[in-house]
């Protein structure tokens, strides 16, 4: 083992994943990849070269100039050459402007709109696609087709946080107050990781969700389902899970539970993740969060429920688990 190697393999680990910038798999984040390059490649030759200069200065070159090369030297490596580098790098990058921004030409033709609300510490997630007259709610996870372009509607219910998705393009800011859209082109099957990324409180490290880029079929398959209530059993749990009173702050559609305060739990049973992108989506880590959302996630509007016998527990994490 080369131990030497590890700083470099741990720099290295971090250009590729399922939160990379530097891994595009959306058309906004190849252009913002791109220009990363350029700038990169741009300033590590114009290093390269002072750096150059300097040694040809310092070691071969050590008479001193006439007041007349220095005067042409000052003139062309002073002043011409950076404002002609950087001229052309301002201009590459604004020329790329109206690309990563395309919402503003494109908003009004989007079929499908996906409005995301930040919440401390959690994701308000609703569809609305040109088929459903009505939107579809969710939390916590975002499922986007192939190949198609999606609208997001950016919104904060309490200070500010912000909305990224590293792989598939730039991020923006989640303002109480105002709406803020955000244009996104996926063009990779794959699950992939957006973290909040405005310090929103305890738990803002603790905020995620998944970004699942599905085939544009599956997806369509998958809002169908998502638009109606999931299956339900009469069950043990889930008189359980009402005569606690969770319903009064999680929507369970199809049931008596019409809370808005917390996510919607319709379909939580088959999310990627739980408590935003923190726990595996398991019934044991659901019993888990249901007695201890103060311990797991500091702060958060939860109340804890350790109280509850371990009976209630299971069988009503066993009913969440169950909400496919
Ligand atoms: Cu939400 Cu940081």
């Amino acid at each position: 083992m080369r131990y030497d190697l590890i700083p470099i393999l741990m720099f290295v680990h971090g250009c590729a994943g399922i939160q990379s910038a530097l891994e595009p798999t959306g058309a906004e984040a190849r252009q913002i990849a791109t220009l990363f390059w350029v700038m990169v490649i741009g300033g590590a030759t114009i290093w390269l070269a002072v750096i150059g200069t300097l040694l040809y200065a310092a070691r071969w070159k050590n008479k001193p100039h006439s007041a007349q090369s220095a005067g042409r030297l000052i003139l062309w490596g002073g002043a011409v050459f950076p404002a002609v580098v950087l001229m052309a790098l301002l201009s590459y990058a604004l020329w790329l402007m109206p690309s990563l921004r395309p919402q503003a030409a494109e908003s009004s033709i989007a079929p499908l709109r996906i409005e995301v609300t930040g919440e401390q510490f959690w994701w308000r997630v609703s569809y609305r696609s040109e088929n459903h007259e009505t939107s579809i709610a969710s939390a916590n996870e975002i499922r986007l087709p192939l190949g198609q372009r999606v609208e997001f509607v950016l919104k904060s219910s309490d200070v500010i946080h912000s909305f990224w998705i590293p792989s598939l393009g730039g991020k923006m800011d989640m303002i109480p107050g105002r709406t803020n859209r955000l244009s996104l082109l996926a063009t990779k099957v794959g699950i992939f990781r957006g973290p909040c990324t405005e310090f929103c409180g305890t738990s803002h490290a603790l905020m995620a969700f998944s970004a699942v880029v599905m085939d544009p079929v599956a997806f369509d398959t998958w809002l169908e389902a998502q638009s109606q209530p999931s299956e339900q059993h009469a069950s043990d749990g889930k008189l359980r899970f009402i005569s606690n009173g969770c319903g009064s702050c999680h929507t369970v559609r199809g049931t008596e539970a019409t809370g808005t305060l917390g996510p919607d739990l319709t379909h939580l049973g088959s999310r990627e993740s739980l408590a935003a992108g923190i726990l595996p989506n398991t019934e044991e880590a659901i019993r888990r969060f249901i007695a201890d959302p103060d311990v797991i996630k500091p702060d958060s509007k939860m109340p804890a429920f350790r109280m509850l016998p371990e009976d209630d527990l299971q069988a009503i994490a066993s009913y969440l688990k169950g909400l496919k």
